[in-house]
């Protein structure tokens, strides 16, 4: 799939640019072409000469050399290749994407090009979870810019931890893999009729947080990519849609107004307020228990033993909105998180919730559903299961909100 294709690489200045230079090898033998624009700050990290060697053309690194300049130019780089990967993407350099600043060979490239552009964050997590880069990345992914990661994980400063570090390589190859399977897709922006428009929907996504004390709580693993999805699935065929996450590193998807909670009563809370709709999508993975009067001070280690911490259930909020008398949404889609046995257990589910639909899909560890990119699910629904084949999150929630546009076109008739 990558041979006989071109991809131009924009190496900016992160501690993670070291991957790149195994990405542009794993490129190449994969028979892709590859050039290379190298940063100020990139080129502090890993040299022109080694990029250069790798990718098997000189690496580009100035504005203004003139031979460059004759040679190929900036316009020339940018546009004839057939994706743009910026990786390692620093804050800076997406803020400069946002702003379309165009003060070196990178963001200039970046401004001019016309190819669709993939970018691998890579920075610190706390320059990642600021408000100012999360705009940014929503900006980007409302311009259609494609993102993979960033992943979660130990910092190269000592004793951080947490969302930020770059993909590995391998994983960008899949992404621009994607990239390419999806390239004849028509790029984002909403059009402002779809199958879906006049529509109402609601989305829960993200996991709870549930507080133990002000400093701990209880988690799950859940990274709300698919919710997420399925929100701007939503929004692109024409919906107005309320997205009602937990706890996140995903930006706020494009063209959806999104409600931020942490507990899964707020969840419920957030969730009646925005009723009616015509569909709801349970997608959250909500913590089944809270813990019992949780300690306004931080429990400490006193030495007379560990703490006994009680839990209660949780209000179930896809059961309660199956069963409300009044004001119940026409579709309820519900999600089974299952390890095991996932057809029976989740046709069981769909009958326990009272809700129409399930999507059933197996999470046990081996799958790598929690928190990664495919998934595999079954529609169960009131007239018997779907078999989905394996694909993207994104793909899955397409499917899934052509599905909800036929069923309330239906339902109207
Ligand atoms: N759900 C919810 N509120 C809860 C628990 C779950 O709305 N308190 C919803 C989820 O959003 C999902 C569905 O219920 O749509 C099923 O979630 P899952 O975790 O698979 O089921 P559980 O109810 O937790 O059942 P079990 O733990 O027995 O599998």
């Amino acid at each position: 799939m990558l041979a006989g294709k071109s991809v131009l690489i924009v190496i900016g200045g992160g501690i993670a640019a070291y991957k790149s230079l195994e990405l542009i090898r794993r490129l190449k033998e994969r028979g892709c072409a590859v050039r290379a624009i190298l940063t100020k700050a990139g080129a502090e990290f890993v040299t022109p000469l080694s990029v250069g060697s790798l990718a098997g053309e000189k690496a580009y690194t100035d504005l203004f050399s003139l031979t460059d300049e004759a040679d190929i130019g900036h316009i020339q780089l940018s546009r004839s290749t057939d994706l743009v990967v910026v990786a390692p993407a620093t804050a800076d350099l997406l803020a400069k994407m946002v702003h379309g600043l165009a003060d070196d060979l990178a963001s200039t490239a970046l401004l001019a090009t016309d190819k669709r552009i993939l970018v691998a964050p890579a920075m610190n997590p706390r320059m990642w979870l600021n408000p100012a880069t999360q705009r940014n990345m929503a900006t980007l992914a409302a311009d259609g810019v494609l993102v993979v990661g960033p992943n979660e994980g130990a910092m190269a400063e000592r004793g951080e931890f947490g969302p930020g570090r770059m993909s590995e390589p391998a994983e960008i190859l899949a992404a621009i893999e994607r990239a390419f399977e999806s390239d004849t897709r028509v790029p984002l922006p909403a059009a402002p009729a779809g199958p879906l428009a006049g529509r109402r929907l609601l989305v829960t996504s993200g996991p709870t947080h549930e507080p133990i004390d002000p400093v701990r709580y209880i988690a799950n693993r859940s990274s709300g990519r698919q919710g997420h999805a399925i929100a701007q699935a939503a929004a692109e065929a024409g919906a107005e849609v309320v997205l009602v996450a937990g706890p996140v590193t995903l930006p706020d998807p494009p063209g959806v107004r999104v409600v931020h909670v942490e507990t899964a009563r707020e969840m419920l809370a957030a969730v009646e307020r925005t009723l009616p709709v015509d569909a709801g999508v349970f997608a959250a993975a909500v913590a089944d228990w809270r813990v019992d009067g949780e300690a306004g001070e931080k429990i400490k280690k006193d030495g007379t033993g560990v703490p006994n911490l009680s839990l209660v259930e949780n209000p179930d909020i896809l059961a309660t909105v199956s069963r409300l008398a009044q004001g119940r949404p026409r579709l309820v889609v519900g999600f089974a998180a299952e390890t095991e046995k996932v057809i029976e257990h989740a046709t069981a589910k769909r009958l326990r919730k009272g809700c129409d639909w399930i999507v059933a899909n197996d999470v046990s560890p081996q799958t790598g559903v929690m928190g990664g990119v495919r998934n595999t699910v079954h529609l169960v629904t009131g007239e018997g299961i779907e078999d989905w084949p394996t694909m993207d999150k994104d793909e899955v929630a397409r499917r899934l909100v052509a599905r909800i546009a036929a069923a309330l076109a239906e339902a109207r008739q």
